[in-house]
This record gives structure tokens, C-alpha cells and sequence, in this order.
């Protein structure tokens, strides 16, 4: 496992979100993946139902206020606790992110993946940049799922675990606004880790989250001729402690996964997603599951996003957090390991098809 410059180990080498089993890429290096997607049977997708109609929007999902929030409202932190129990997922309203600080990131993601293809490949994820690095995945698996998007990951806090090699220099402004937006957002992440602490009375749960690990995948969805039958991102549940998404251009292709149906989330103006991940599943014991959730993408339209992934501190410990105040005791469901062994399994079975948890839920 590699050895961060700063002397802690780091995420270099694993993985914070690993979506896509890159099982037999067919068009790594063509610029039109759905030309080449013709020559495939595409099955169908949906293999569960998508609600129809308009995707959700604003009071068909939780939405928490981050001011409030900052003042340990206990109204607040008591709606926070429902959304992570009830959904896992909400929208954040409030954040104080200034909008110049989310226009710049805007604009930066959308030039960087405008760059050709060649300048691009410049930051190719490669077997010694670990899971960094810039990907574009034109996939078809085992069960002929196919995926299509480009990705970049940049590890991003600490500063000194960066590896600037991989921070693109096209746009001029990439550098300087993903470090002002990545350090937003970690103000605004440290907050809601707080604040979930709290909601479930494990004061604990944010020592293990200061000084914590940051990446950021940036991503892109063109159109597809074949949206109904092609994937951007498979479905997956987020191997880190808390996500933080920003629907960079507002087209619809994000859903999660609620009670067995794919439900869409509309990007809302000026909100953040945030999700809870398989790091609070585990912490909380089970009370807060995170979700699965996949991007579709647009025949017509293309998609632009970020998500923020946030993971506990270099010396963490992953594993069910005691009780403050123990009431009644609860058997632990999962194991505890140091983050170092976590990241490294969900490395190791990234191409399994199955989720971290399940290696990492103790026997009932
Ligand atoms: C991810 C993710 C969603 C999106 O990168 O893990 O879930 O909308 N992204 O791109
Ligand atoms: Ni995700």
C-alpha cells in the first residue's frame, strides 16, 4: 500500500468508488462509443421499474438546510435522522458553497472534457496511479450491460497526498477551482458528518472524519442514440463515509433505488446530493444503509457532474461505533478492520459484482 509524502498512508492506491466493472472494454480509444455499440445486442436496461413521468423534484425527497444545521437545530438534525434512515439521501439546501466558487467548477469540468481526446489520455488512470486517473469506459459486461461516460478522479485532501501529475492544466482555471471547490465542500461535508454523529448519539463518529480523505470523480455522460439500453454509470453504492454530488449542466440522470424502484433525481438550482455511503452503514451499524443508485444517460442531451466522496482519516478503524451513552446492547453487524484492509478488499473485489458490505457483515 503506498506511503503518502506526508507520511499516512492514503487512498492512492484503492478505491473510493469503483462503479464499473470494466469487464471487456470495446471502445477505449474511439471518440464514438455508440457507433461501436451498434454492432452489440443492447439488452434491455430497466430491469426494474423507472417511475415515469417527471423526475423527482423538491418535496418528493428529503431536503435538509444546511444553515440550520449549523446552528444544531435540533428540528433540523431530527429531519437529517429521518433522511438517512428513510432514504439515505437528500438535498441540501443553504450550503453557502458562493455561487462564483460552484460557476467556476462548472465551467472547468465542462472545458476539460471538451479537450481532445488525446490531451485528455494524458491523465489515463494506469497501474501506478492507483484509482486516479482519467477513464473513458465504453463497457460491455458479463451479463452485457453496457456503460458508457468519462470519468476523472482526483484524490484531493489531504493537499499533501495529491498527485498533482494527474490535476489537469487545461483549463488554467481546473487547478485552482477544484481546490476551492473541494474545500467548500468539505466544510459543508464535516457539518452533515457532525451533524449525523449527533442524529444518532455517536459523538465519536466525526473524530474519525477530521483531517479526513477527499476525492472527487468528475463526470461525463454524451448522448447516446441507445439511452434506453446503455448505462452511464452502473449501479453501485458508494464505498466511502458521505458523497457529495453537484448535477454540473441540470440534465436529469442520476436515480436511486428506493423500495425496488429506480427513482430519478432532477438537479435542483444552487442544491447539493448528499448520500450516505457503506462507511456510515457500517459506523451506524446498520441504521443508515446506503443506497444504490446509477446514472442513466440522454439520447439528446449531454451530462455533466461531481461528486465529492469523503472517507475517515488515514489511521481510522472501520467498524460499528459504540454508543455514547449504552443503552441496551446491541449486537455489532459488521466487522471492524483499519481503513488500509477496507479499501484494499474493496479493491481486490471491485470486479466481483458484490458490494463491500457483504464481506464485511458479520455472520447473524
Ligand atoms: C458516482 C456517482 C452520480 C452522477 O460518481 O459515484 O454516483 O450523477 N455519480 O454522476
Ligand atoms: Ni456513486
Amino acid at each position: 500500500m503506498e506511503v503518502a509524502g506526508n507520511g499516512n498512508w492514503n487512498l492512492k492506491n484503492t478505491a473510493p468508488s469503483l462503479p464499473v466493472p470494466s469487464v471487456q472494454s470495446i471502445a477505449d480509444d474511439s471518440k464514438n462509443c455508440s457507433e461501436i455499440l451498434e454492432k452489440y445486442v443492447i439488452p434491455e436496461i430497466n430491469d426494474s421499474l423507472v417511475l415515469n413521468g417527471a423526475a423527482a423534484g423538491p418535496g418528493d425527497f428529503p431536503i435538509i438546510d444546511f444553515s440550520r444545521l449549523c446552528k444544531q437545530s435540533e428540528e433540523e438534525i431530527a429531519k437529517l435522522s429521518l433522511a438517512c434512515e428513510d432514504w439515505s439521501y437528500f438535498m441540501l439546501i443553504n450550503h453557502g458553497v458562493p455561487d462564483e466558487v460552484i460557476e467556476n467548477t462548472k465551467v472547468a469540468i465542462i472545458e476539460f472534457f471538451r479537450l481532445p481526446l488525446e490531451e485528455k489520455k494524458v491523465y489515463a488512470r494506469r497501474p501506478d496511479t492507483g484509482f486516479e486517473g482519467y477513464t473513458q469506459t465504453c463497457v460491455i459486461s458479463e451479463e452485457q450491460e453496457v456503460v458508457s461516460g468519462e470519468g476523472h478522479i482526483l484524490y484531493t485532501r489531504t493537499v499533501a497526498g495529491r498527485n498533482m501529475k494527474l490535476w489537469p492544466q487545461n483549463p488554467p482555471t481546473f487547478r485552482d477551482a477544484m481546490d476551492q471547490y473541494t474545500k467548500e465542500i468539505q466544510r459543508v461535508a464535516n457539518i452533515v458528518l457532525e451533524s449525523i454523529g449527533k442524529s444518532l448519539k455517536l459523538d465519536k463518529l466525526i473524530d474519525n472524519f477530521k483531517d479526513c480523505q477527499q476525492s472527487i470523480r468528475i463526470n461525463y455522460y454524451p448522448p447516446c442514440p441507445h439511452a434506453s439500453n446503455v448505462l452511464g454509470l452502473n449501479p453501485h453504492t458508494d464505498t466511502v463515509g458521505l458523497t457529495v454530488v453537484l448535477q454540473v449542466n441540470e440534465v436529469d440522470g442520476l436515480q436511486f433505488k428506493k423500495n425496488g424502484v429506480w427513482l430519478p433525481i432532477s438537479p435542483v438550482p444552487g442544491a447539493l446530493i448528499v448520500n450516505s455511503g457503506d462507511i456510515i452503514e457500517i459506523m451506524s451499524n446498520g441504521k443508515y444503509k446506503s443506497l444504490e443508485h446509477r446514472a442513466v444517460v440522454n439520447s439528446e442531451q449531454e451530462r455533466f457532474s461531481i461528486a465529492t466522496f469523503h472517507s475517515p482519516r488515514a489511521d481510522a478503524q472501520i467498524g460499528p461505533l459504540p454508543a455514547e451513552t449504552p443503552t441496551k446492547s446491541e449486537p455489532f453487524c459488521y466487522k471492524t478492520v483499519s481503513i488500509e484492509d477496507y479499501f484494499r478488499m474493496v479493491f481486490a473485489h471491485k470486479d466481483d459484482g458484490k458490494n463491500i458490505l457483504d464481506y464485511m457483515k458479520l455472520a447473524a
